[in-house]
């Protein structure tokens, strides 16, 4: 059965920490998509309720509110509240966006970690954590920071490295420091309620692997596979943290529910909440009905880093807990690139909501349609500002604004704005209209399938359609001498852009508004898209409205400014976290040291290694051989000619076999990466540098 073909549905997108703002990245990883889907369900009369909300638990938020010197409840209060106004500010059609620190969610949380408790579902165990004796309590894993083992980055976090990438748990880390009090942390024993995931294992290849294949994306099915193959580990559902749901037990006494047990039940919190307001039964949408025709469909918008979380441990818990309805599908996203690298909060290189909102205030359609063009539904995706300017430009302009100007504008000057039938329909007229009743049909299609950049293709292939339908009818040269067919091919055209109002809704929603508005139409369901008689004979359009204009150039060059900014303002930061200073010398230590500028006159890389390369170098002294370790950032021929300051009366070392003289002298940046220190012209080999 198709997913489109049920009558009720349970959609979710995943809930945003509330510790920041929104960047294009969220829209286009579980938001732009989820917010199509149910428009297009709405749509076709289906019973849905799309959920969201803030997730205000965790350390991520402990951490900002330490950062910013204030408390979580004024930090959840702040960011919920700006990413509740860019979701409306979008059009994100939530029916009910939700908070985690509601009472009614900690309530439901609680009672899913008693159900689970009470059935023996849980093993308890114990294990040894960090724990800061100065401020008395146990330190997440993003409280705890120290050497990394693999890259020797002494920033690394207690669950990741940042520089290398690797996830680590906090005992791995050497020379562990506790982010609160500077202190290096003791072990403390601790007890924990872990969900055994190893248990589930059998019924989750069966009802997601078996069960699945061919309905999963391949991305989301790649990650459930390869999960599930190298086996699954029990997980603790509880952890010592001091902000978020207590867990239900005496004995548990300053213990939180773990992510797991907390945001994924905030959807059907969410939805209890929206039951009360809206005199509905939550139950209609999270539990299993007694016929199995009632039950509801229920779907996740998610971006990749969630997969697990809504393939595995979310449905293991519901399982467990019996009487819950399982995901139908979870078409996650991959991640959206911004100009050439990886979206990132803390390097601000983003495109932030709220900021884009002030800046191109009523353009939410365009970055909408920018952004559905380019989904990562597949693999990763890129957003380039030149490439937002051309789309805007060359298809929303130049395409569906041209074709609806066109039509609008020449209706209002030859018929004052009134629809007339004319002469009869030629055969160009009717393949034009046998051609535009197949677009919804593709849109469905494609929507059901999860396909949104290839939904939003087919809509603008029909008004290209439109567009090529004019030009070839070209009405302002035949009014010349046949108005009556002037007036059958403004009825052909009208009909085309009443579709295109149809067809746009799920994707453009003030775009749809306007069209309707426009063209002086009640909004239509999606029953309606395809008929080619939405306007009747004399129906009266209303005014002309300019749906897009061109994005200017210097607009993209501010923002690629602003990002170039950013990326400056970063290196002084960097620069800021540089090693402090080591004990002074005396000028007679520094006197000793003998640098000259040298002439780098061959290179090659030292074999069977990966950062070191063999220089020859003419100090005007002498030729020397100098073995670098800057293989990693230059090959011979990028630094071959180049001038580079030399230590030369270093003493002589072995270095894989080739005796070094030497040492070149480069910066290196907080980051490991090495570069010239340029000189403003060529100097003779020999000179000294003091
Ligand atoms: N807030 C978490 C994140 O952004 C979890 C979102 S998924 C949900 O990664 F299931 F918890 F909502
Ligand atoms: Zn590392």
């Amino acid at each position: 059965m198709s997913t489109l073909s049920k009558k009720r549905y349970t959609i979710t997108s995943a809930l945003p920490y509330a510790n920041g703002p929104l960047h294009i990245g969220h829209l286009a990883g579980a938001y732009l998509p989820g917010d199509i889907f149910v428009r297009f369900l709405r749509l076709n009369h289906k019973d849905v309720v799309y959920v969201c909300g803030s997730d205000e638990h965790g350390a991520a938020i402990t951490i900002k509110a330490k950062k910013e010197g204030v408390t979580p409840k004024e930090i959840i209060d702040k960011y919920n509240k700006q990413i509740k106004d860019s979701f409306e500010d979008f059009g994100i059609s939530f029916d009910i966006y939700h908070r985690t620190s509601e009472p009614i969610h900690h309530e439901l949380s609680q009672e899913f970690f008693l159900n689970l408790y009470e059935k023996g579902e849980f093993i308890e165990k114990f294990s040894e954590q960090y724990y800061d004796q100065e401020f008395n309590q146990f330190l997440a894993d993003r409280y705890i920071v120290g050497t990394c083992p693999h890259c020797q980055n002494e920033g690394a976090y207690g669950d990741q490295c940042e520089k290398c990438g690797t996830s680590l748990s906090p005992t791995d880390l050497i020379n562990p420091k506790s982010t609160l009090s500077g202190n290096t942390p003791i072990l403390k024993e601790t007890k924990h309620w872990y969900l055994p995931l190893d248990k589930y294992q059998p019924w989750l290849e069966e009802w997601l692997i078996e069960g699945k294949k061919g309905e999963l994306k391949s991305n989301v099915f790649g990650q459930c596979q390869s999960w599930l193959k190298s086996g699954l580990q029990p997980r603790s559902m509880t952890r010592d943290l001091d902000w978020g749901v207590d867990v239900p037990l005496t004995e548990a006494e300053g213990k939180k529910l773990y992510v797991w047990l907390d945001a994924p039940i905030g959807y059907i919190s969410a939805t209890k909440q929206w039951a009360i307001d809206n005199g509905k039964n939550w139950e209609d949408y999270w539990k299993k009905p007694a016929n199995p025709e009632d039950e509801s469909t229920l779907i996740h918008f998610i971006g990749k880093d969630n997969i697990v979380f809504h393939c595995i441990i979310f449905p293991a818990i519901l399982h467990a807990h019996g009487g819950y309805i399982l995901p139908d599908n979870v078409p996650a996203n991959e991640f959206l690139n911004l100009e050439g690298d990886k979206l990132s909060t803390s390097r601000n290189h983003a495109v932030w909501l709220h900021e884009y909102l002030e800046e191109f205030p009523d353009k939410q359609d365009e970055l909408r349609y920018v952004l559905t063009s380019i989904l990562p539904e597949t693999s990763d995706s890129e957003f380039t500002w030149k490439d937002f300017q051309a789309r805007v430009n060359n298809e929303l302009v130049a395409i569906l604004g041209n074709f609806v100007n066109r039509v609008m504008v020449l209706s209002h000057k030859y018929f004052d704005g009134k629809v007339l039938r004319g002469s009869t329909l030629t055969d160009a007229d009717r393949n034009v209209f046998s051609e535009l009743s197949k677009y919804p049909g593709l849109i469905e299609q494609s929507i059901g399938t999860y396909r949104f950049r290839e939904a939003l293709s087919h809509f603008m292939n029909a008004a290209r359609l439109g567009n090529k339908y004019l030009a070839d009818e070209e009405p302002w040269k035949v009014i010349k001498n046949d108005e009556e067919r002037v007036k059958t091919v403004l009825f052909v055209a009208s009909q085309i852009v009443a579709n295109l109002a149809v067809l746009a809704q799920p994707f453009l929603p003030k775009t749809a508004t306007k069209l309707f508005e426009m063209l002086n139409l009640p909004q239509q369901s999606w029953d309606q898209a395809g008929q080619v008689d939405l306007l009747h004979e004399e129906h009266q359009f209303g005014e002309v409205q300019l749906l897009f204009e061109k994005i200017a150039d210097e607009e993209v060059e501010f923002q690629l400014s602003k990002l170039a900014q950013a990326k400056i303002n970063n290196a002084q930061e960097a620069v800021s976290v540089v090693p402090p200073a080591k004990t002074n010398v005396t000028f007679d230590e520094f006197m000793k040291l003998d640098i000259r500028v040298g002439t780098i006159l061959e290179a090659e890389k030292v074999a069977k290694t990966k950062k070191l390369l063999k220089l020859k170098i003419d100090t005007g002294i002498d030729q020397r051989t100098v073995v670098s370790g800057i293989a990693e950032f230059f090959t011979p021929a990028d630094i071959v000619g180049k001038q580079v300051s030399i230590l030369v009366n270093l003493e002589p070392r072995e270095i894989k076999g080739i005796m070094s003289q030497g040492m070149i002298l480069m910066a290196e940046d907080a980051d490991g990466r090495l570069d010239f220190v340029s000189a403003s012209s060529t100097i003779k080999s020999g000179s000294t540098v003091r």
